[in-house]
């Protein structure tokens, strides 16, 4: 189902599972929501759109009992072309929040409508060279916008420190009722900036995942995060 705007609104942290260990996804999932995360972050790659395969709608409903049991939801990143084709499989699997890429998609429009009409949060995504005109063009049609802050295709890049620039942009042009998803190389030392610059929805792949103690992890970023903790 949609992400509830009181939801939408707030600061979150949300892992990126494309950095999990899949050999134990069920639990290290349990453990970040057990740090306090309540969206997860689902990197879907096809090889086209960008050069790596990742996972289907397959991980989301193997996941979406433990998830959507604890009050979770998931967002779910589609970097695929022709993102129409799948997304009605995606909100059946429990997809809550899905982003397309302004990038991969032909009629934009009817694309974000239609993620709307099958009952979950249409949002869409943007690579850090594309035109911020790209999303604006369709505001009215989002619940959120996804900035990629690096170029989308691999866990455990660098975030591109000008991307940023342009969460301000959109956070000044969009309605507060908008979320802003800002996507790749996020970590400790740079996440407190993520939000400043207006982002609210923060994804941690590499930095989060891999931790000796994942719920403590989970936590410890999400103070840094609010400003409750300094690095
Ligand atoms: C990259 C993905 C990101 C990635 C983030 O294409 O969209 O969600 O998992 O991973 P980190 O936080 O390691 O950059
Ligand atoms: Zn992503």
């Amino acid at each position: 189902m949609a992400i509830p705007r009181s939801v939408r609104c707030q600061a979150h942290l949300l892992p990126s599972i494309l950095s999990a260990d899949f050999s134990r996804l069920g639990e290290e999932v349990g453990q970040v929501m057990d740090g306090g995360a309540q969206i997860i972050h689902v990197d879907v790659m096809d090889g086209h759109f960008v050069p790596n395969i990742t996972v289907g709608p397959l991980v989301v409903s193997a996941l979406a009992p433990l998830v959507h049991g604890r009050s979770g939801y998931f967002s779910v990143h589609l970097m695929i072309e022709r993102p129409q084709d799948y997304v009605q499989a995606f909100v059946e699997a429990g997809a809550d929040a899905i982003s397309v890429h302004a990038e991969a998609s032909t009629h934009l429009q009817g694309l974000l409508e239609s993620v709307s009409a099958l009952g979950a949060s249409p949002g869409v995504a943007l690579n850090p060279g594309s035109d911020l005109s790209r999303v604006l063009e369709v505001a009215e049609f989002v619940e959120f916008v996804l900035v990629m802050t690096v170029n989308p295709g691999f866990g455990g890049q660098k975030l591109i420190i000008p991307a940023l620039e342009r969460v301000g942009r959109l956070r000044s042009a969009l309605s507060a009722e908008v979320a802003i998803e800002v996507d790749g190389g996020v970590n400790r030392d740079n996440i407190r900036q993520v939000i400043e610059s207006g982002g609210n929805w923060v994804v941690t792949g590499s930095a989060l995942f891999g931790a000796h103690d994942l719920v403590a992890e989970t936590r410890a970023l999400q103070r840094v995060m609010v400003g409750e903790a300094t690095v």
